[in-house]
């Protein structure tokens, strides 16, 4: 864009760069944190499933969607409608959600990513005591004020510190640092959990064994959703990631890969946990708390060895999401308002830290949907139910019945028949399902008690 001011854009150095930059955006809090949690409270192997089949049928056509956008564009996401649409056009105001999405996912990410980077130090320390005292911990963690706001504060400058590199020199360098890393710890605690553990077998029992007689609407329902945003979708996230790419790479060999990786790191964050879980007796469905109460009273157990490395993991993971949060929202302001890489990620990161102050004190409550709730919840609630589906739904639709044939398969690679079945599931499969999950959110779903 000549709004660049002759500056280059950035670009992946080749094909592993993209994979982990983009599987570091998808692998983050919601595979190591929520995944277990949900797969938990919704019955195991039959909502694993479910929601091996979402990321097939919703979540990976709708990467492949956003990655042609984005290389077809060269350009962020309100940049990408305006250039392949109109200037003008309202298509752009598709681009505007997910940088607005982009800026209020980070501001509360960044807060629960501070709880992580918090249990590093209190797995150093060592848990101790009862367990009612350990689980205290992290509720004196989320209530005081102070504690939060320094986590988020050393978080957010994380991540500013590492997209002020830019593409190459920042995002990439650190996600090949930062993702074999997380594989490496990832593998030795699942092999720790499955061979040096007594839950290993009831484990994979749990994640692997279908009993559909636990699957409720509402789980179908938060596979779709899950599937949705653990692939980092709905917002742009891919559009921007895409743009960096190169032309010759094929986008379909790489969305498969991104989204077997995200799976599969989820699955195995899966097994390391259950595994102690049943190893100690407790039961699967401990909700919210699983990783930040739960756990940690197991830790106390097993000693730092294992929890150390666990909120290290765990960092790792919130860190390359963080980053490409960050970088949706940058990336507008340097194609569209030619501001140097430095000054926009310092100012933006900024405000994004201060806006996330507001989920960082607990205490502070508005009424919100019939009951007093924290920003964060709120701010969670809005984004996950509504602005990430609708971002997502309205993508799918423009790719799907608005570009242009010959752009949509000429960045597609190809128009035989995987992307003739492409474009069925983005016409007829996908928005369907993301409607589902809109009227969900709204609570309008006609079968659902709400
Ligand atoms: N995929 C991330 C996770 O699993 C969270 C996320 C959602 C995200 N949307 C995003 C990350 C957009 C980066 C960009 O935790």
């Amino acid at each position: 864009m000549d709004e660049n001011n002759g500056n280059k854009r950035g670009q992946w150095s080749g094909r592993i760069g993209f994979i982990l930059a983009a599987t570091g955006s998808a692998i983050g809090l919601g595979n190591i944190w929520k995944f277990p949690y949900i797969t938990g409270e919704y019955g195991g192997g039959s909502f694993v499933l479910v929601y091996l089949m979402c990321v097939v049928l919703v979540g990976l056509p709708l990467m492949i969607a956003e990655l042609i956008i984005g290389r077809r564009a060269q350009c962020n996401p309100v940049g990408a409608f305006q250039k392949l649409h109109k200037k003008g056009s309202a298509w752009q105001l598709v681009g505007w959600l997910g940088v607005a999405s982009g800026f209020v996912i980070l501001s509360y990410y960044s807060i629960v990513a501070g709880w992580a980077l918090a249990y590093i130090y209190k797995a150093i320390v060592g848990f101790s005591g009862t367990a009612e005292a350990i689980q205290g911990q992290f509720i004196e963690l989320v209530v005081s004020p102070f504690d939060s706001i320094m986590w988020h504060t050393i978080f957010m400058i994380l991540c500013i510190g590492i997209v002020i590199g830019g593409i190459q020199k920042g995002i990439e360098r650190w996600s090949k640092i930062l993702m074999p890393a997380l594989f490496a710890i990832l593998l030795g605690l699942m092999f720790y959990g499955l061979f040096a553990t007594n839950g290993g077998a009831a484990a994979l029992n749990f994640l692997f064994k279908p009993d559909f007689s636990k699957l409720t609407a509402e789980g179908i329902l938060s596979a779709l959703g899950h599937a949705f945003f653990t692939l980092s979708l709905g917002m742009g996230a891919m559009i921007t990631y895409g743009s960096y790419m190169k032309k010759e790479r094929n986008l379909l060999r790489s969305a498969i890969t991104v989204s077997f990786l995200d799976t599969l790191i989820a699955l195995m964050a899966g097994v390391a946990i259950f595994s102690l879980v049943f190893h100690y007796g407790m039961e699967p469905g401990q909700s919210v708390g699983l990783i930040f109460k739960t756990l940690p009273v197991l830790f106390a157990e097993t000693g730092p060895w294992i929890s150390v490395p666990f909120f290290i993991l765990l960092s790792f993971a919130a860190l390359t999401s963080g980053i490409s949060l960050l970088e949706v929202v940058v990336s507008y302001f340097i194609d569209h308002r030619g501001w140097s890489r430095k000054v926009t990620t310092i100012v933006l990161g900024g405000f994004i830290y201060l806006f996330g102050l507001l989920s960082a004190v607990a205490a502070w409550t508005v009424p919100f949907r019939g009951k007093d709730q924290s920003f964060f919840d709120i701010f969670d609630f809005i984004s996950t139910n509504y602005m990430l589906p609708i971002g997502g739904f309205l993508t799918c639709l423009y790719i799907a019945w608005v570009m242009k044939d010959k752009d949509r398969s000429e960045e597609f690679g190809s128009n035989g028949p995987l992307y003739k079945a492409l474009k069925f599931v983005l016409r007829y499969v996908t928005p369907i399902a993301l409607i589902a999950v809109i009227l969900h959110g709204l609570e309008l779903l006609p079968f659902m008690e709400y």
